[in-house]
């Protein structure tokens, strides 16, 4: 198929390119690269540095490579940001959206895979979080994310040959098996990069906040998957849509890990013992966070490979230890 990837050069979204091209399919990055990494994605893989707020640019992008589906990453996702600047999140997250569903209707795309998050939750109501638990999100981010679900499940009602889905990520981590691209934001808000890089020493210590809460060992649980193992749920998700779709999946691996445990498993896979400090709560965090994966393996027999948190640390590790200043091209 032919696909083009928003955010290309961000995280996610270059692991999704290269999983793609190494699917088979012909796939083209988009990025304006105010967070991304040229570098991040391979030569070969034709990339244009545009905003996906530029419609026009966007079609002619699409008609030129005859665009059949478009796998969309590019947001902000600084969910403590988002609370300061929330018209920063809903011009790109959800005015952005909007532009690019513009585009491909111009460009006659009719598949979108789109990047949306357990943030969409809030505080749920029940744990495992299943795709009917109600959405009620608690940060601007989680709503910018929510209206562009509202926006494509209205657009579609209104176009019968567009097919969708939203996969609501939980914690994303770990890096290609093979060594080649792996995780570089700057800041870096992300619990297993954060310790890594105290692990590398570029950071004094790493915080825990929160050791009270009603889990089994005080600090909170999260759902950690694997980026290899996300992309290649987009992958398997876009091959089965077929016109009139509707597919809302939680990707995460179904078991929720504690902060200790994470810091703890960070600690036998590096060898390092790095220094860790007592925090306060933060505003915001609930205590436990982790999906019910099921819908997706029922409904299309996609299910995560890596199971093992030791396993994803170590993907990520092999990254950090080769790179520690991230890519070059800063
Ligand atoms: N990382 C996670 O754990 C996680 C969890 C849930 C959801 N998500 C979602 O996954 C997606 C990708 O996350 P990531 O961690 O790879 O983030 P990232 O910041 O690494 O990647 C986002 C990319 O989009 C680009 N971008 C942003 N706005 C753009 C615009 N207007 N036009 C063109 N390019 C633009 C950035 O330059 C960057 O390369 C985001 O939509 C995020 O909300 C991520």
């Amino acid at each position: 198929m032919r696909v083009l990837v928003t955010g290309g050069a961000g995280y996610i979204g270059s692991h999704a390119v290269k999983r793609l091209d190494e699917g088979g399919h012909d796939v083209v990055a988009v990025d304006n690269l105010c967070l991304g990494h040229r570098d991040a994605v391979a030569k070969h893989i034709p990339f244009y540095e545009t905003d996906i707020r530029e419609k026009d640019e966007m079609v002619r992008i699409m008609k030129e490579h005859g665009i059949e589906c478009v796998m969309h990453f590019a947001a902000f996702s600084q969910v403590g940001e988002s609370v300061g600047d929330p018209l920063k999140y809903y011009d790109n997250n959800t005015y952005g959206s909007k532009c690019l569903i513009q585009a491909m209707d111009e460009a006659g795309v009719k598949k979108l895979v789109f990047s949306s998050t357990c943030a969409t939750y809030g505080e749920p109501e029940e744990v495992p979080i299943s795709e009917t638990c109600p959405q009620s999100p608690i940060n601007p981010y989680g709503w910018s994310k929510l209206f562009v679900e509202r926006m494509l499940k209205d657009y579609a009602a209104a176009n019968e040959d567009f097919a969708y889905s939203a996969l609501r990520y939980f914690n994303v981590a770990g890096s290609a098996a093979d060594g080649t691209i792996g995780e570089d934001h700057d800041p870096e808000t992300h619990i297993i990069p954060v310790i890594l890089n105290t692990a590398l020493g570029k950071r004094d210590a790493i915080t825990i906040f929160g050791e009270d809460y009603e889990t089994p060992d005080g600090t909170c649980i999260r759902d950690y998957i694997h980026v290899e193992d996300l992309v290649d749920a987009h992958v398997v998700v876009m091959e089965a849509l077929q016109a009139g779709d509707e597919r809302y999946y939680n990707l995460g691996i179904g078991n929720g890990l504690s902060v200790k445990q994470i810091v703890d498993a960070a600690k036998k896979v590096t060898a390092i013992d790095f220094e860790v400090k007592k925090g306060e709560r933060r505003a915001g965090d609930p205590p436990m966070l982790f999906a019910n994966p099921s819908k997706i393996k029922r409904e299309i027999g996609w299910e995560a490979k890596y199971t093992d948190v030791e396993k994803i640390i170590e993907t990520a590790w092999g990254w950090f230890k080769a790179n520690p200043d991230g890519y070059d091209d800063k």
